[in-house]
C-alpha cells in the first residue's frame, strides 16, 4: 500500500509515547493558561482586537497578493516603520509569518560560497532555512562563542553566525555579545531570531540586540515573530536597509507568498503602540518568570533559570511529560510539553510561560498544581 509505511511509523511514535494530537481551545476555557506565547497577555486585549477589526474592515480577510503585487497596504508600510523605529533598526519588512521570516533572512544572506555558523540548539525554523540555504552550514555547540569563532575562522568568504536569541525550549538566552565580537573578528554577519525576546527584554521591550547594544547595527539582522508578545500573527525582519532591500529582491518567502492578512498587521500595529504606552509590561514578564522560577524551585522542582518569559521544568521522560501535561490539565493548568524530536538534547520538560497578566495567586495555584502532580 502506497503510504502503509505512515502506519509502521506511527506506531514507533506511539511505543515511545512521541505522538502528538490536535486539542482545539475553547474560546471561554477555564484552564489557567500557562502554554501560550501571549508574553504580554495582548492577544485579547480589546485595544488589539479592534486593531484587527478596523484593518479588516478596511482592507478585507486577506492581503490579496504576495507583498510586491497587490499585498502591501499602507498599514504593512507603518506597521514596517513602527517595528523598525521601535527596535532601533534602519528598516523592517514583515512576513506572513516568523518561521518565512527566518527561512527569508537565512537563505538570502548566506549565499553560494558561504558560511553558516549554527548553535545546534535554535528553532527549526532556522535549521530549515540552514537546510535550504546555499551556504554550507556548521552546527556548533549550544551557546558556545568560541566554538563560533574558531568556525568563523575556518572560513575565507562571506559568514553568517545564526543564533536565537532566547532557546525555545529552556528560556535561557544566547551570550549576544561574545557572539558579535566572534562574528565581528572575522567580518562575518549576526543573524539572531528574537521571537522570545522582542516585547520582554529591553528596555520597554525592545529586545535582546537592543538590550546588547547591537540594535541599528550594520552587521546585525533581527528577525522576530509578531505571534508572542505582539498577540497576533506574523512575522518581521529587522536590520540596515540595503539588508531589508536584498531579501524583497532575492527572498522567496517574501516573493512568493501572500502578504500578512491586514487583520494580523492591524493587531500587531496596535499591540506595539500599546507596548510603547505601557513599557512595564516586558519588566512584568520577566518579574513573573523570576517568581515562577524561584517557586518551583523551592516546591523542589527541576526549573531552569529563566532569562526572559520562558520557564522550563525537567521531565524524567517523554511519556511522564505527557502524563504529568494532562494531569496538569486535569486539574485546570494548561502547560506545554517539550518531548523529542522537538528538543534538540532529547531532555522531555514541561514549558511555562510567565504570562506579564499573571497574579500572584495564579503563579502559586500554577506551581501547587505542578507540583501536586509530578511523576
Ligand atoms: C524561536 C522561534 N522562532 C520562530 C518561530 C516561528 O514563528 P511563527 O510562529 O510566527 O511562524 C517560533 C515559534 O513560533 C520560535 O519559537
Amino acid at each position: 500500500m502506497a503510504f502503509g509505511w505512515i502506519d509502521e511509523q506511527a506506531d514507533v511514535r506511539r511505543r515511545a509515547g512521541l505522538g502528538r494530537t490536535l486539542r482545539a481551545r475553547a474560546a471561554d476555557s477555564p484552564l489557567l493558561d500557562l502554554a501560550s506565547n501571549d508574553y504580554l497577555g495582548l492577544a485579547r486585549h480589546p485595544e488589539v482586537v479592534e486593531g484587527a477589526v478596523a484593518a479588516a474592515r478596511t482592507w478585507g480577510g486577506g492581503a490579496t497578493g504576495s507583498r510586491l503585487v497587490t499585498g502591501t497596504t499602507e498599514l504593512h508600510g507603518e506597521l514596517e516603520r513602527e517595528l523598525a523605529e521601535f527596535c532601533g533598526a534602519e528598516a523592517a519588512l514583515v512576513f506572513s509569518s516568523g518561521y518565512a521570516a527566518n527561512l527569508a533572512a537565512v537563505t538570502a544572506l548566506a549565499p553560494h560560497g558561504s558560511l553558516i555558523v549554527s548553535d545546534a540548539g535554535n528553532h527549526a525554523s532556522l535549521i530549515d532555512g540552514c537546510r535550504l540555504a546555499r551556504g554550507t552550514v556548521q552546527v556548533v555547540g549550544h551557546a558556545d562563542p568560541e566554538a563560533a569563532r574558531k568556525a568563523l575562522g575556518t572560513h575565507a568568504g562571506p559568514a553568517v553566525l545564526v543564533s536565537d536569541t532566547v532557546f525555545s525550549v529552556d528560556g535561557d538566552a544566547a551570550p549576544l555579545a561574545a557572539l558579535a565580537a566572534a562574528c565581528r573578528e572575522h567580518g562575518a554577519g549576526l543573524l539572531v531570531d528574537d521571537a522570545h525576546g522582542l516585547g520582554v527584554l529591553g528596555a520597554g521591550g525592545r529586545g535582546a540586540a537592543h538590550a546588547a547594544g547591537l540594535a541599528g547595527a550594520d552587521d546585525v539582522v533581527v528577525t522576530a515573530t509578531l505571534s508572542k508578545s505582539f498577540g497576533s500573527q506574523g512575522g518581521v525582519v529587522l536590520g540596515p536597509a540595503r539588508v531589508v532591500d536584498h531579501l524583497v529582491n532575492a527572498a522567496r518567502t517574501f516573493i512568493f507568498d501572500t502578504g500578512l492578512a491586514p487583520a494580523a498587521v492591524g493587531a500587531a500595529l496596535a499591540a506595539l503602540r500599546l507596548l510603547r504606552r505601557e513599557p512595564h509590561r516586558a519588566a512584568r514578564a520577566r518579574a513573573v518568570a523570576r517568581d515562577l522560577h524561584t517557586r518551583l524551585i523551592a516546591a523542589g522542582l527541576d526549573a531552569v533559570r529563566p532569562d526572559a518569559a520562558v520557564v522550563s521544568v525537567r521531565a524524567p521522560s517523554p511519556q511522564t511529560a505527557v502524563r504529568w501535561a494532562a494531569d496538569c490539565r486535569a486539574a485546570g493548568l494548561a502547560v506545554g510539553c517539550f518531548r523529542p524530536p522537538s528538543v534538540p538534547d532529547g531532555v522531555s520538560r514541561l514549558r511555562l510561560t510567565a504570562r506579564a497578566d499573571l497574579s500572584e495567586a495564579q503563579i502559586e495555584r500554577a506551581v501547587r498544581v505542578i507540583g501536586d502532580t509530578r511523576p
